[in-house]
């Protein structure tokens, strides 16, 4: 057998490992959506998010192999897990969406792959989670470019909008004094990653 653990140590990473397939498979679910919403125009994105969704497409089949090396079912699910994966399904605004996915989930996601790496009980174990952490690290990197990107769109606290954003200075209730998350809720569904580029002529 490629794996003799002690059935509990086993049972352990089984149960580790059905929590990284059902992450995954939201990872694979997120950026699969918006690549269908992306205009064409931003070739680069639609690239980025479909390699992103083959990435996370490979990842669920090697965590989903590993769990069934030694013959196990998949392990727990928890309600409260499940419901915080929706929250991520269901986002419609893409700079929330990759904030969420990206930078805090993947990026706490990293930090548990490189703990398994080091510290897996067998060799495929910390292999997978070595090579699944190589390519998480490119798409927190993606999240952080876009986050930086949707900062400079909203520009410093107490601004408006501006013109990233959609809305100018003063424009809607509280701008002037607007927190961030204010700028922020008021950017929803403005800061999509495809918008009509004006070079495109659309016919009609
Ligand atoms: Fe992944
Ligand atoms: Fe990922």
């Amino acid at each position: 057998m490629p794996v003799d653990l002690d059935d509990n140590v086993e049972d352990a990473v089984v149960q580790v490992m059905s929590y990284l397939v059902e992450n995954e498979t939201a990872a694979l679910l997120v950026p699969a959506r918006f690549c269908a919403e992306t205009h064409p125009h931003f070739r680069e994105m639609m690239q980025c998010l479909a390699i992103q969704c083959a990435d996370e497409a490979r990842h669920i089949e090697v965590f989903t192999r590993r769990l069934r090396l030694a013959g196990r079912s998949p392990g727990l699910s928890t309600a409260g897990g499940q419901a915080s994966l929706k929250t991520l399904v269901d986002e419609p605004d893409f700079a929330l969406a990759s904030f969420m996915l990206s930078v805090l989930g993947e990026g706490g996601f990293l930090a548990l792959l490189r703990f398994l790496d080091h510290y897996g009980p067998d060799a495929i174990t910390r292999q997978v989670c070595r090579l699944a952490a190589g390519d998480e690290a490119r798409h927190v990197a993606l999240g952080v470019a876009h986050l930086e990107l949707s900062a400079r769109q909203l520009g410093p606290p107490g601004a408006g909008l501006g013109r990233g954003g959609g809305a100018e200075a003063g424009d809607g209730p509280g701008a002037a004094g607007a927190t961030a998350a204010d700028r922020l809720q008021r950017g929803r569904g403005r800061a999509t990653v495809g918008v009509a580029h004006p070079e495109l002529h659309v016919v009609t």
